[in-house]
This record gives structure tokens, sequence and C-alpha cells, in this order.
């Protein structure tokens, strides 16, 4: 009698179990999709880097990009550090023209590379070339 009535009440949980398995394969399954997709972005925009890389005439591009994906969280899009986050780091207006015309090419090389006050280091993160072009690219903010 017992297990006449505990059959029922198993096959529900067994099916309430199924179910729970389900949901967190199709979540796991998801997440995996996910992953795959951004490894995907990921590896396309690491290809396409290379390419800009070896092509000189779009240096300013790629430059234009890692100052997207590096810099202007702290000196704003267009260099001006005018944004709550650059205030409280006290990150420089880079497209000051006084300031520009005191500073030496090696100088901005060197603060990239091992930071200043605030800012990181980047020579870790950023090869040399990059950190050129960095320069390049901070010039041409320039007001
Ligand atoms: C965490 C915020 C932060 C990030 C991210 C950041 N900076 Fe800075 N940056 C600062 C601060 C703060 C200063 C001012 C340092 C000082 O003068 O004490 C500064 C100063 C500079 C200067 C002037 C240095 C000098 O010698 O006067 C340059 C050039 C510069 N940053 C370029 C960059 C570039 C290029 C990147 C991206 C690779 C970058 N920064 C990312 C905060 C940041």
């Amino acid at each position: 009698m017992s297990i006449y009535f505990g059959c029922p009440g198993k096959q529900k949980s067994h099916n309430l179990e199924v179910k729970t398995m389900k949901r967190i394969l199709m979540r796991n399954l998801v997440s995996v999709l996910g992953l795959g997709m951004a490894l995907a972005v990921l590896y396309s925009a690491h290809s396409t880097k290379a390419v800009t890389e070896k092509n000189g005439s779009q240096k300013d591009v790629s430059a234009a990009a890692l100052f997207d994906k590096h810099c202007d969280t702290c000196h704003g899009k267009d260099g001006q550090a005018k944004t709550f986050k650059a205030k409280f780091n006290h990150a420089r207006n880079l497209t000051d023209a006084k300031w520009q015309s005191e500073v030496s090419d090696e100088r901005l090389f060197n603060s990239i590379s091992n930071g200043k006050g605030k800012m990181p280091a980047w020579r870790k993160k950023l090869s040399e070339a990059q950190i050129n072009s960095l320069v390049a690219y901070v010039r041409s903010l320039k007001k």
C-alpha cells in the first residue's frame, strides 16, 4: 500500500527534477553559446586589429580604437576629461594646447608606459608600437 501511495508522489518530484535539470541545462547551453559568441567577437576583433596594424595607413583608426577601449573612461572620448570619473581622478585634459606645447613625445610615451598619478601603467597591456600610436593620437586631440 505504502508503495502504491508513494509512487505518484515520487513521480511528481521526479518530474520536477527533470524540469529543473532541463532548466539548468538550458541555462548552461545559453551561457555556453554566449561565451562562444563573445569569443568569436573577440577573435574577429583581434584579427582585424592585426590587419589594421600591418596596414600603416589605418594606424590612426586603431589608435582611436585603443583610446576608446582603454583611455576614454578617464579622459573622455574627446580627451577633455570632463566626465565625473575624469574629475574624480584628476585626469588630464589632453586637448589643452598650452600643456601640449610644453610636453615632449618622449614624456607622453613614458607617462603612458609607466603611469602617472592615478593613471595606471600601460606597458604590460600595450605594445611599444601601440603606445607610440597613442602618443600620436593624443597629439591629434590638441585643440
Ligand atoms: C584610471 C584613469 C585613467 C585611465 C584609464 C587613463 N588615464 Fe591618462 N591620466 C590619468 C590621470 C589621473 C592623469 C594625470 C596624472 C598626473 O598628472 O598626475 C593622466 C594623464 C595622462 C597623460 C599626461 C601625462 C603627462 O605626462 O602629463 C597622458 C598623455 C595620458 N594620461 C594618456 C592616457 C592614455 C593614452 C590612456 C589609455 C591607454 C590613458 N591615459 C588612460 C588617468 C587615466
